[in-house]
Formats: structure tokens, sequence, C-alpha cells
């Protein structure tokens, strides 16, 4: 009894909190690792059932997967996630909504598909403003493992596609409301055992102290105590030598210069970033009404985008094409009357501008690498006002330059690039960075 040691209480808690720590982040490693996976604990039963429906997506093994999950991003992502609508459909359940014999020559051409009048795809195709989506030079390999991909992210039954039923071309509203439930499962997973691991350790601690608080009792009224016992025993802990401890204010520092770095750091990275930028601007011009409902061509109006280096705003002139008749009595159409009548410009405040020391070509984007305007500037043709959609950083084009596949289709001035890449890092796609797109003096003059 005598070699009780009460003083011992604190380094106790101490131990357990750092062992709660450490727990905590095993668990975080555990779900980050299971999400990378694909495969969740807790949601095991979701991933089954989806892997055994895709049988010809490569048997939806680990590695397809891994694979799909890369090819997916870099392709694909700017358009579609799995349980949302975003340019294009959410993708959960295209395994079950569309044979695999038909995806493939989809995603490597749906134009093709849509012009050789496909019942399906036509729907598709209008139902989402016949908008095109780009062609990928990918093997059938690499889009079935982007199907498995898809597959193993899917939480629930999702149509945001045309069914079958409404292929005839009804306007079946969107039906977005699935969650990912590989994630969530896991979540919920770490959730749980983080509260129950937190009541434990109260309870423990809790006992503990009472434990102490007895034991004292106890001991106070023992008279065979020698003096070190006595004063261990009427010790209270000094909290305010605790606070003013060198390992207490190291600890209170550091933490508090951490902070204090990552906000600066944070503040520092979003000087100049524009991202979401929606001015008003001096006409109610929407987007959502001319390229959407009308479908005008984007290039009606931005005549120059995919001939030149920057996609002009339209002047007046094009704007009274139609004006000159339609609507002439609005307020907002006379507005473009008076510019026209004083002979000045209408006043657009401009949206999207890279610094100068950028160089960035439109005809290259568009017409070269065939990518479509909504990439880059998201669904504009749902836009009452333009915003900024991308965040225009340096990261945003390198990680694109780094991922995106050279479209070398039909291009002469690539064939014998393509070759030589090919007899260099055989099956390595042909990415714009491999043919020094992500050099420094592409974009810096
Ligand atoms: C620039 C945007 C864009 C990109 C990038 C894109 N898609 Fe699409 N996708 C669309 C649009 C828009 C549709 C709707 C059909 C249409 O309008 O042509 C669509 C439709 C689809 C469909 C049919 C979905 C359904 O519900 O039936 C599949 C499958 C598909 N895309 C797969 C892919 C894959 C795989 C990739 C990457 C290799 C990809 N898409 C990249 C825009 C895109
Ligand atoms: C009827 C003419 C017209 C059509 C069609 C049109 N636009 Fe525009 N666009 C404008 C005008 C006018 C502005 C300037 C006012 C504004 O920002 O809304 C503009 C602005 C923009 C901007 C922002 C420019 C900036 O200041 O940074 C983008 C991006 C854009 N349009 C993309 C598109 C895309 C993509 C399409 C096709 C889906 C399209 N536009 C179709 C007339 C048009
Ligand atoms: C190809 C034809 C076309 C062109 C070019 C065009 N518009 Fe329109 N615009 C329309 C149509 C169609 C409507 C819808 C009229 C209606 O709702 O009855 C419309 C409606 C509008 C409206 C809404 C008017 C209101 O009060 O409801 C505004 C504002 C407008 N346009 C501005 C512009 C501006 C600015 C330009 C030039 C940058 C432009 N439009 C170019 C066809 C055009
Ligand atoms: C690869 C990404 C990308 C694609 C694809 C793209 N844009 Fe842009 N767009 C940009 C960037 C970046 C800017 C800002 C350019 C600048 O400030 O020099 C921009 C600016 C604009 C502007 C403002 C005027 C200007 O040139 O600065 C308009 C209008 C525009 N884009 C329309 C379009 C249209 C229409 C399409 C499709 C035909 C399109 N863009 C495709 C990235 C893209
Ligand atoms: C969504 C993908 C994407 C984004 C975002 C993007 N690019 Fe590109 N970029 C491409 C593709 C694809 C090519 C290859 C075009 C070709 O075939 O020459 C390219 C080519 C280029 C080239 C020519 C490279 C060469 O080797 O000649 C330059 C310069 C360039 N981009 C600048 C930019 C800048 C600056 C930005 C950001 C403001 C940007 N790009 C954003 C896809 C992208
Ligand atoms: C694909 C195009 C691209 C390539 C390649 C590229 N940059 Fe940039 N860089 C940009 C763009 C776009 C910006 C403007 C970003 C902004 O406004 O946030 C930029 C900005 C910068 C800035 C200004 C700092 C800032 O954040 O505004 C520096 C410095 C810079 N780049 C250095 C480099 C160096 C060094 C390399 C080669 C290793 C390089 N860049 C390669 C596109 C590129």
């Amino acid at each position: 009894m005598n070699s009780i040691r009460l003083r011992s209480l604190p380094h106790l808690l101490l131990a357990l909190v750092l062992t709660f720590a450490g727990i905590q982040q095993t668990a975080a490693q555990a779900t980050a690792d299971a999400k990378k996976e694909g495969v969740a604990p807790g949601a095991t039963a979701a991933a089954t059932p989806a892997t055994a429906a895709a049988p010809a997506a490569g048997g939806g093994d680990a590695a397809a997967i891994a694979a799909g999950d890369a090819l997916f991003k870099g392709n694909c992502a700017q358009c579609h996630a799995v349980n949302e609508q975003v340019v294009g459909p959410a993708l959960a359940g295209i395994s079950k909504r569309r044979p695999i014999s038909w995806l493939i020559p989809w995603v490597k051409n749906s134009s093709k598909v849509v012009a050789s009048g496909d019942d399906y795809a036509v729907a598709l195709f209008n139902k989402f403003n016949k908008q095109q989506m780009p062609s990928f030079a990918l093997s059938d390999k690499e889009i079935t493992s982007i199907i498995a991909y898809v597959t193993s992210q899917e939480g629930g039954p999702v149509g945001g596609g045309v069914t079958a039923k409404n292929a005839a071309g009804t306007d079946g509203k969107d039906a977005n409301a699935g969650t990912s439930g590989a994630e969530e499962g896991a979540g919920k997973y770490v959730d749980i055992l983080l509260i129950v691991l937190v009541v434990v350790l109260i309870v423990l601690v809790v006992t503990l102290v009472i434990i102490g608080n007895l034991m004292k009792d106890v001991l106070r009224g023992r008279k065979d105590l020698d003096g070190r016992d006595v004063e261990i025993l009427e010790q209270r802990f000094d909290w305010s030598k605790f606070y003013r401890s060198p390992v207490m204010r190291g600890i209170v520092g550091t933490v508090f210069a951490l902070v204090l770095l990552y906000e600066g750091v944070q503040s520092v990275m979003a000087v100049g970033l524009t991202q979401g930028y929606q001015p008003t601007q001096p006409i109610a011009f929407s987007h959502k009404l001319h390229a959407g409902e009308h479908q005008i061509n984007c290039a009606y109006c931005h005549t120059s985008v995919y001939k030149s280096k920057s996609a002009n705003i339209p002047s007046a002139n094009i704007c009274m094409n139609c004006h000159s008749q339609i609507k002439t009595e609005s307020p907002e159409i006379k507005k473009i009357y008076r510019a026209i009548e004083r002979k000045q410009p209408i006043q657009w405040v401009r949206i999207h501008n890279l610094p100068d020391l950028a160089y960035f070509n439109h005809s290259q984007h568009t017409q070269v690498a065939g990518l479509q305007c909504q990439t880059c500037h998201g669904p504009i043709q749902n836009m009452e006002v333009v915003y900024q959609y991308s965040a225009l950083t340096m990261g945003w084009c390198i990680n694109c330059h780094r991922e995106m596949p050279l479209n070398t289709k039909d291009n002469k001035y690539y064939d014998n690039l393509v070759k030589l890449h090919d007899t260099k890092n055989a099956g390595a796609p042909f990415t714009v960075s491999s043919n020094g797109g992500t050099e420094c003096s592409k974009c810096h003059y």
C-alpha cells in the first residue's frame, strides 16, 4: 500500500490521451486505405453486387479499378461524377443501363453513335442540350477499367441518363439522389468506433479519479505513514507550475506558430484566385436562354474561339442580327440600341483573366485538342449569369496537361511523335506533358 504513488495520475491521463490520438490516426489511415482500394469496411455488401454486375469489366479486380480510377480522374471527372450529374449524367448504374458493347464505341466517339441513330444515344444527346462528349483515344481495356471503377464507386440506384423506357425523349427530371455508400459506410464505421472509444476513456478516467480519491481517504485514516508518504498524500497538483513549464510553453508556441503558418500559406495561395467570380453585367444577357434554350452555337457569338488565341466577346452588331426583330420593346434590349446610337461598345465586365505572364491559346485547346468549352468553363449553357468555373491557376493547367492524352487522330503533325513515343514508352499514354506541355516556356514568355 505504501508504494502507491498518486502523482502518477496525470501521467496516466497523458498516456491515455496519447493512445487515443494514436488509435484515431490508425483508424483514419484505415479508412483512407479502404477508400483507395475502393472497398470500405462496412460497405462490402454494396461493393459485391456491383462487381458481380460488371463481369465484362475485367472482373472488377483491384488492379483494373485502380487503373480505372486514374483514367476516370484524368479524362472524365471534369464532366462526370459517379453519383451526381455534373456536365454529363451521373455514371452510377451505367453497367446495368448499357452493355459494354455500347459503352466502348460511345466513349471512343460518342458523336458517331449519335449519328448512327441509336435511340438511346439520340435521346441522351438531346436531353443534355446536344452537348457533345469529347472523343477519347482509349483502348477497350482502359474503358472497361473505367467502368469497373465507376461500378465500384456506386452508392445506390441512380438514373442520371435516360432509361430504356424514356429513351423516346420524354423530359424526365434527373434523379440523382444517390450518395456514395462506400465512403459513407467507412465514415460511419470510424465515427462509431471513435465515439465508443471516447465514452470508454471518459468512464476509465472517472473511475480512476474515484479510486484515487477513495485510496487517499483510506490512507489518511492510517497512522503508520512515514513523512514522505504523508507529503505525497497531501500534495496537490500544481497547475500554475504545469502551465509555466517550458514543455507546455514549447507545445503552445509550436501549435500557435503552425496555425499562423497554415493561415498565412492559405491566404498567400488565394491571392489572385478568382474562381466563382460572377460580376453583374450591364445587360442581363443570359447564356441559359441563348446557348441553352435557343441552342445558339457558342462560336456564333465567340467567333474567334476556334481560330485564334482569344475567344472574342460579340459586338452589339451580332446581337442586332436577332434583336433588330426580337423583343425590341424590352428595356434590356433597348440598352443595346442605345450603345449603337452612341457608337460605344457595351461595357461587359471581364470574368476570366490570366495574368500577362501566362500564355493561353483557345484554338490550341478547342480546335487542335478538340476540348469542349464546358471542360474549362463548366455548364455555361445553364448559367443565367456567367461565373468563373475553374480555378485558372498554374496547377490547374499543369494537372490537365499531365493527364490528358493528346488528340492525335487525323493530325499528321503527331504521326512521327506518336511512333517515337510508343517505341520508347510502350503502353504509357501520350499525354500533353509527354509532348513537353509542362515546360515553363510553353506557357511563360
Ligand atoms: C466535356 C465533358 C465530358 C467529358 C470529359 C466526358 N463526358 Fe461522358 N458525357 C458527357 C455528356 C454531355 C453526356 C451526355 C450525352 C451527350 O450529350 O452527348 C455524356 C454521356 C456519357 C455516358 C452515357 C451515360 C448514360 O447515362 O447513359 C457515358 C457512359 C459517358 N459519358 C462516359 C464517359 C467517360 C468514360 C468519360 C471519360 C473517358 C467521359 N464520359 C468524359 C460529357 C463528357
Ligand atoms: C448570343 C451570343 C452568345 C452565345 C451564343 C454564347 N455567348 Fe458567351 N458571352 C456572350 C456575351 C455577350 C458575353 C459577355 C457577357 C457575359 O459575361 O455574360 C459572354 C461571356 C462568356 C464567357 C465569359 C467571358 C469573360 O468575361 O471571361 C464565357 C466563358 C462564355 N461566354 C462562354 C460561352 C460558351 C461556352 C458558349 C456556348 C455554350 C457561349 N458562351 C455562347 C455571348 C454569347
Ligand atoms: C441568334 C439570335 C440571337 C442573338 C444573336 C442574340 N439573341 Fe438575345 N434573344 C434571342 C431570343 C430568341 C430571345 C428570347 C426572346 C423571348 O423570350 O421571346 C432573346 C432574349 C434576350 C434577352 C431577354 C430580353 C427580355 O427582356 O426578355 C436579352 C437581354 C438578350 N436577348 C440580349 C442579347 C444580347 C446582349 C445579345 C448579343 C450579345 C443577344 N441577345 C444576341 C435571340 C438572340
Ligand atoms: C482548356 C481550357 C479552355 C477551353 C477548352 C475553353 N476555354 Fe475559354 N478560356 C480559358 C481560359 C484559361 C481563359 C482566360 C484567358 C485569358 O485570360 O487570357 C478563357 C477565356 C474565355 C473567354 C473570355 C475572352 C478571352 O478570350 O479571354 C471566352 C468568351 C471564352 N473563354 C469562351 C470559350 C468558348 C466559347 C470555348 C469553347 C468553344 C472555350 N472558351 C473553351 C480556358 C478554356
Ligand atoms: C482540360 C485540359 C486542359 C487544361 C485545363 C489546359 N490545357 Fe493546355 N493543353 C491541353 C491539351 C489536350 C493540349 C494539346 C493540344 C495539342 O494537341 O497540341 C494543350 C496544349 C497546350 C499548349 C501547347 C503545348 C505544346 O506542347 O505546344 C499550351 C501552351 C497550353 N496548353 C497552355 C495552357 C494553359 C496556360 C492552361 C491554363 C490556363 C492550360 N493549357 C490548361 C489541355 C488542357
Ligand atoms: C501549362 C502552362 C504552364 C506551365 C507549363 C508553367 N506555368 Fe507557371 N503559370 C501558369 C499560369 C496560368 C500562371 C498564372 C496562375 C495564376 O494567375 O494563379 C502561372 C504563374 C506562374 C508564376 C507566378 C506566380 C503565381 O502563382 O502567380 C510563376 C513564378 C511561374 N508560373 C513559374 C513557372 C515555372 C518555373 C514553370 C516551369 C517549371 C512554369 N511556371 C510552368 C501556367 C504555366
